[in-house]
């Protein structure tokens, strides 16, 4: 061991010694680069000097000559400038992940015709792809996906053209999320190593070529998100090799025939333009584990298909089958059936386990009463929550020392690095157990490190069956962090994809910080932990080796500034008290949220409030926070802080916006939440370009409903929110609704005997329980009555209190007065897709929430039952339903009673009045 170190050791000297006497770069290479450089904008590439290969950032060299450009993630603009094609011995260029990067790719690029790795994906590139890129023959990874490219893709006509035809070497053609028009060209299906093929999310269209199934080593297909139309061909050529396909959303008019492509691993067929015909059993596909065949027109029984033992997630939405279900026999690898709106009359027997649930929303099935748990009336199958593993570690002191995060692997601390990946066709849609242990040591055994140095998390798969996770890279026990060195050699690898993760590729990696930082060149030697840790074995050395003699010089990422999960208590702060325990909440640094904000800069503002303001932050773990900055005026005592953290921080449902983290230092009080990209229900309804369906509505209410059913009935101790309203609800990107801001909220007595709290009034004009505010007693059913105003603010899109009417009061005279009829004109215009019994149900609810007398309000408990059996009731449909208008993240997080300024001031703090006008009677 000791005579590897200091083998290595000799090594680098040797190499750095060679690179000091050899530091003159190609001269025709410098000056291509600094005339590529003139049409860059970057704040931060440092390329100074004259020797590019003795310290310019992103280049790597062979001898004297440039061979490797990677500048990916480092906040480039500007244009690709014709120059890049003097860079003649390039054999990778990466340019990926510059957004700020617009304008053409230069023909001239087809000049590089050394190029083996090309990466241009993320980019706002536009034009079309020049067809003399057809000319990289020795290129095996070709991306461009991410981009705002058009044109058809080119193929060469005849003996002297050019195209993508003649990429011969090409494994990988990732042409994905641009907008190609043209088809399929007949031409590539020639390209003997093509693995993958993702021309998915564009606007391609014509026929697909039956000569694609002669493409010999095609593995994944992704046709999705176009407008293909015609007879899907005959593809059964590729029943060796293929084990991915992805046809949905165009207008395929036949069902495709994958009877005997038994690799499939992954099928993806839904919203075609199917004719009707009974649903196959799908017996052949022996592999099979997700299946995806919403609005399909199929008829018939999906009781066989359940019994492919491989099965994990079954999608058969909105089709038309008729028969009753048989659970009885299911397949034990089964996470998720979605069967909402078919036609299914009931269910003949349970699962044998009831580990997953059957969504069957919009199915006669569902009106039966008294349904057993597994089954799931909403329409919607669950959504896109983020996949964690189990903690494994027995440990309950999961406190680190400052810097250094917990090992979940290994049960120790150590400062990781770390990488966030995006699976770009993962062969399965849930995440397991099974499959995060397959991850991570596929990683292990890639990077070359022990598999208690890899932690996986935070799985989240995108709506275009996509996913993405977190790893972090563990220094070895007994070691503080891993070295530089280790570290650039990790990110070249996953980079320039020198590592497969058989069952995982392809991915794109992203490093978690923006590259500022060269790394200085491979002369520093190794930390003796280091080279403990990544291992003993002689392999690896070779390995670091290899890393060093191209000389990348790769930036490191600060994992020194990575956030701190389990930092003690008050670490820069005043108070040293003792560190609470605070299971999953981290204490953030005032410089890692400083970093997160750009320095709090209004472009990150995203609310302001009563508290101060709130902003949108980036961590460096690529998390998106919402980042909510105590102002002067309004900081408690270091106590009462502490004490609202260790009360959020017990809190977890999918429908309460979650606490992620904290600062307490420099004078400051932050607390650090799940960001929700779409926004307050409140800034929903008041915007007339969005309209949400009644079903939506329903589903919105439901979710509200059991978030604050679940701080009545199960939090311990039970909580009260006291400040319910529309603009406290959020909805995450997939709208599903969670309650924000419990910054009000008390813990209730009721544990104690005591029935209510006594307190001084607080809340929002609007949403007050009178009986609260004429009694000061608070109870949950003060809740009941603010989310008894919200029901009907989701019902009329207006402010509870509209020149000087107050929606209950409306309401309730308009009912007293003639019923249903009388209430119509005060419901939202947009509203659609509802019966006058469910409208009736729902308002008898919505009444029942605001009586006056508390003890006559219902509980949220009998609340979330009710609208559940109404959405039952409704058929509900999947998917969500905003009309209208794109979509996109708005103001949000809005504070208190700010929000009211314009409807009336209204001051809480001791001596109050209600106006006659808006006091409900
Ligand atoms: C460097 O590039 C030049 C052409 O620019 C070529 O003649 C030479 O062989 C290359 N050297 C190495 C070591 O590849
Ligand atoms: C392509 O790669 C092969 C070996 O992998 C090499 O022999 C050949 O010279 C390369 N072609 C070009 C044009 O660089
Ligand atoms: C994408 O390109 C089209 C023209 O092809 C242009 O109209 C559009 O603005 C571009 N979009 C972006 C985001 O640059
Ligand atoms: C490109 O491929 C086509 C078809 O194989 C061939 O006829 C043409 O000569 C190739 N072009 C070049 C420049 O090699
Ligand atoms: C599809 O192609 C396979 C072989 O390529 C052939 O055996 C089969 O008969 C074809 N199916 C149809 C319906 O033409
Ligand atoms: C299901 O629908 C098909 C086609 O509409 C019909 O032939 C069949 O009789 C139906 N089966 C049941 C059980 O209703
Ligand atoms: C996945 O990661 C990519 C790159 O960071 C990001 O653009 C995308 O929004 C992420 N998707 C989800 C669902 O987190």
């Amino acid at each position: 061991m000791g005579l590897a170190r200091w083998a290595i050791q000799i090594i680098l000297l040797w190499m750095f010694l060679a690179s000091v006497a050899l530091a003159v770069t190609n001269p025709a290479d410098t000056a291509a680069l600094r005339a590529v450089r003139v049409g860059w904008t970057s704040s931060n590439l440092n390329w100074n000097g004259d020797d590019p290969c003795g310290g310019w950032q992103g280049i790597g060299c062979d001898g004297q000559n440039v061979t490797s450009l990677d500048l990916g993630d480092f906040r480039l603009g500007g244009r690709l400038l014709p120059a890049i094609g003097d860079l003649v011995n390039l054999r990778t260029l990466i340019l990926a992940f510059n957004p700020l990067i617009t304008g053409l790719i230069p023909s001239e690029l087809g000049r590089l015709s050394n190029l083996e790795f090309l990466g241009l994906n993320s980019n706002r590139l536009d034009g079309s792809i020049p067809p003399e890129l057809g000319l990289l023959t020795n290129c095996t990874w070709f991306d461009l996906s991410e981009n705002n490219l058009s044109g058809e893709l080119p193929v060469s006509s005849g003996i002297a053209g050019v195209g993508l035809n003649n990429l011969t070497s090409a494994i990988h053609f990732h042409l994905n999320n641009n907008s190609f028009v043209g088809r399929v060209p007949e031409e590539i299906s020639v390209l003997p190593n093509l693995i993958h093929f993702l021309v998915d999310s564009n606007s391609m269209s014509g026929e697909i070529p039956a000569a694609l199934a002669n493409l010999p080593s095609l593995e994944i297909l992704r046709l999705d998100n176009n407008n293909f139309s015609g007879p899907f061909p005959n593809i059964t050529r590729l029943s060796g090799t293929l084990h991915e396909i992805h046809i949905r959303n165009n207008s395929f008019t036949s069902f495709p025939d994958i009877s005997s492509l038994s690799q499939l691993l992954f099928v993806s067929m839904g919203l075609n333009r199917f004719p009707p015909q009974a649903l196959p059993s799908f017996s052949t596909l022996r592999n099979l584990q997700s299946l995806e065949l919403d609005g399909s027109n199929l008829s018939g029984d999906p009781s066989a298909l359940l019994l492919i033992s491989t099965l994990e997630t079954l999608s058969l939405a909105s089709n038309n089958l008729n028969s009753t279900l048989d659970l009885g026999n299911t397949s034990p690898s089964l996470t998720s059936i979605d069967l909402a709106n078919n036609r299914i009359p009931e269910v003949s027997r349970a699962p044998p386990s009831s580990s997953y649930s059957v969504t069957l929303g919009g199915n006669p099935a569902c009106n039966t009463p008294n349904l057993p748990s597994y089954i799931n009336c909403s329409s919607n199958a669950l959504g896109n929550e983020a996949w964690r593993p189990r903690q494994n570690c027995s440990s309950t002191n999961r406190i680190c020392p400052r810097e250094e995060i917990f090992n979940e692997a290994s049960c120790t601390c150590g400062i990781p690095y770390i990488l966030r990946f995006q699976f770009n066709a993962p062969t399965f849609s849930a995440m397991t157990s099974d499959r995060n242990e397959a991850l991570r040591s596929e990683i292990a055994r890639g990077t070359g490190i022990f598999i208690d140095q890899v932690w996986v998390d935070n799985f989240v798969f995108t709506d275009n069956f996509r996913f993405n996770a977190t790893v972090a890279f563990f220094p070895p026990v007994g070691v503080r962090e891993l070295s530089d060195q280790v570290k650039t050699d990790i990110l070249r690898r996953y980079v320039l994809h020198t590592i497969d993760l058989i069952g995982f590729d392809p991915y794109h990696v992203f490093p978690i910080d923006l590259g500022d930082v060269t790394i200085r060149n491979g002369n520093g030697g190794l930390s003796a932990g280091a080279i403990a840790g990544i291992s003993i074995g002689a392999v690896l050395v070779v390995l670091l080796v290899a890393g060093y003699a191209i000389r990348q010089k790769f930036r490191a990422d600060k994992a020194k500034q990575a956030t701190n999960p389990f930092a003690s208590w008050g670490g820069g702060g005043k108070d040293n008290g003792e560190a609470p325990v605070i299971k999953g909440v981290r204490s953030f640094s005032f410089a890692d949220l400083k970093k997160a904000t750009s320095n709090f800069s209004s472009s990150h503002e995203i609310g302001v409030g009563g508290y101060g303001k709130v902003y949108k932050g980036f961590l460096l773990t690529g998390e998106v926070v919402a980042i909510k900055r105590a102002q002067a005026g309004s900081m408690q005592g270091a106590h009462e802080f502490k004490t609202e953290i260790e009360l959020l921080s017990r809190l977890h449902h999918k429908n309460l916006v979650e606490l992620v983290g904290f600062c307490f230092e420099h004078g400051e009080q932050m607390l650090v939440y799940e960001y929700m990209a779409g926004g307050s229900i409140h800034d929903h309804l008041m915007d007339q370009s969005k309209v949400f369906s009644w079903n939506k509505r329903l589903e919105i209410a439901i979710g509200s409903a059991r978030g604050l059913s679940y701080l009545h009935e199960l939090a311990n101790p039970p909580i009260i929110h006291r400040d319910i309203k529309s603009s406290n609800i959020l909805l995450d990107e997939m709208f599903v609704a969670k309650v924000a801001d419990l910054g009000l909220s008390k813990v209730s007595m009721a544990d104690e005997g005591k029935t209510h709290v006594s307190t001084q009034v607080k809340g929002t004009l609007g949403y007050l329980d009178p009986e609260y505010y004429m009694t000061n007693q608070l109870t949950d059913k003060s809740d009941v009555y603010s989310f008894g105003v919200v029901l009907l603010e989701l019902l009329t899109a207006r402010p509870p209190i509209e020149n000087g009417k107050y929606v209950v009061r409306e309401v309730r005279t308009a009912l007293a007065r003639g019923g249903l009829e009388e209430v119509i004109p005060l419901l939202d215009s947009s509203l659609e897709g509802y019966s006058a019994r469910d409208l009736k149900r729902y308002l008898s609810l919505a009444m029942a929430c605001v009586e006056e007398a508390a003890a006559q309000r219902p509980s949220m408990n009998d609340i979330v039952k009710e609208l559940e059996s109404l959405l039952g009731s409704s058929g509900g449909f999947r998917g969500s339903s905003i009309g209208g208008g794109e979509f996109h993240a708005i103001s949000l997080y809005d504070d208190d009673s700010v929000a009211l300024s314009s409807a009336g001031a209204f001051e809480y703090s001791g001596g109050y009045h209600i106006s006659s006008k808006v006091e409900p009677k």
